[in-house]
């Protein structure tokens, strides 16, 4: 047992371990994994052998009743029933562990929506990566814009639904730097396999000029709304630039045409159908992409500069 927990990274059983709940949980779900199979092995044996030894044959008369044996019925009464009650203590002390946010954590705002994160830090810097500092906890406070959602971390063993309509909050305390993967864990939706992002685990000097640089928007409004399209709003979930679709239409190739309309007739595809589009997606849905109504309303999540820059990108997208 203890050679598969001797190694700090990836097991037979596990992805490597990266957070303080990782030794805890592994040791604990091989503890209660290696119980089991020695019940499995020891139930399993006897049951065998006495298939075997008590088996009808010429000369043996067995008991046509099953026989009481006092000793018996409490030993296997009792024992299962201490080690259940230490199963239940240990996991009480892990779940309260993980319930019980500290005090001093660096705390990121988490958005779920179908189908994206994103991840809101000091100064109005939002991010489609979470980023943490080594060795420092993190609380994380998540809402859902839709369904819900859930917040997987494999490598830090830390799992917590997104239940919209509220907030949910978790913590970890990530041990190694690195990368590491972050899932959606709740179906929620036909691209719910893609939600997933990526958690940058920094040293504290990384994180910060990682931060100083986050806070700085690009003065060229292309860069910027590319910026926005594929990091900071998570359009790129729904939206491709290439002219191929995914839940949405395309940003290529779209600018300056008509726009057929679900309800009949068209609009020109200019700055004030994306304005409206990007405040009200329900206004004006195109033909064809009726499930584009699943679209949140960027309404106060986008300032006007920010829906000027995407503008500026889209209109990028038509030359090349
Ligand atoms: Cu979000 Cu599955």
């Amino acid at each position: 047992m203890m050679f598969l927990l001797a190694d700090q990274n990836k097991t037979f059983w596990f992805p490597e371990q990266a957070s303080t709940f990782a030794p805890e949980v592994d040791w604990f779900f091989l503890a209660v994994t290696y119980i089991s199979l020695a019940f499995f092995v020891l139930i399993v044996g006897f049951m065998v052998y006495f298939m075997y030894a008590y088996r009808e044959r010429p000369g043996y008369k067995g008991s046509p009743e099953a026989l009481h044996n006092n000793a018996l019925e409490i030993g296997w009464t009792v024992v299962p029933t201490i080690i259940a009650v230490w199963i239940f203590y240990r996991g009480t002390i892990g779940f309260l562990d993980m319930m019980t946010i500290p005090s001093d954590t660096r705390d990121v705002q988490v958005v779920a929506k179908k189908w994206a994160w994103s991840f809101g830090y000091p100064n109005g810097v939002v991010d489609n990566e979470l980023h943490l500092v080594v060795n420092e906890p993190a609380k994380m406070i998540m809402r859902s814009d839709d369904v819900l959602h859930s917040l997987f971390v494999p490598a830090f063993r830390a799992k917590c639904d997104v239940v919209p309509g509220r907030y949910a909050t978790m913590w970890f305390e990530p041990t190694k730097t690195g990368t590491y993967d972050l899932f959606c864990s709740e179906y929620c939706g036909d691209q719910h396999s893609k939600m997933a992002a990526k958690v940058v685990v920094h040293t504290k000097e990384e994180y910060d000029a990682w931060f100083a640089k986050a806070q700085i928007p690009p003065s060229d409004p292309v860069e910027y709304g590319k910026l926005l399209y594929a990091k900071t709003m998570g359009c790129a979930s729904c939206h491709s630039v290439d002219g191929s679709k995914i839940v949405g239409p395309s940003f290529k190739g779209t600018w300056g045409g008509e726009v057929a309309l679900a309800s009949g007739g068209t609009v020109p595809f200019d700055e004030n159908y994306v304005r409206e589009s990007v405040l009200n997606p329900q206004a004006k849905s195109r033909s064809g992409y009726e499930k584009a109504s699943l679209m949140p309303s960027y309404q106060g999540r986008l300032k006007e500069e920010q829906i000027s820059a995407l503008i500026a990108y889209m209109k990028s997208l038509k030359s090349e």
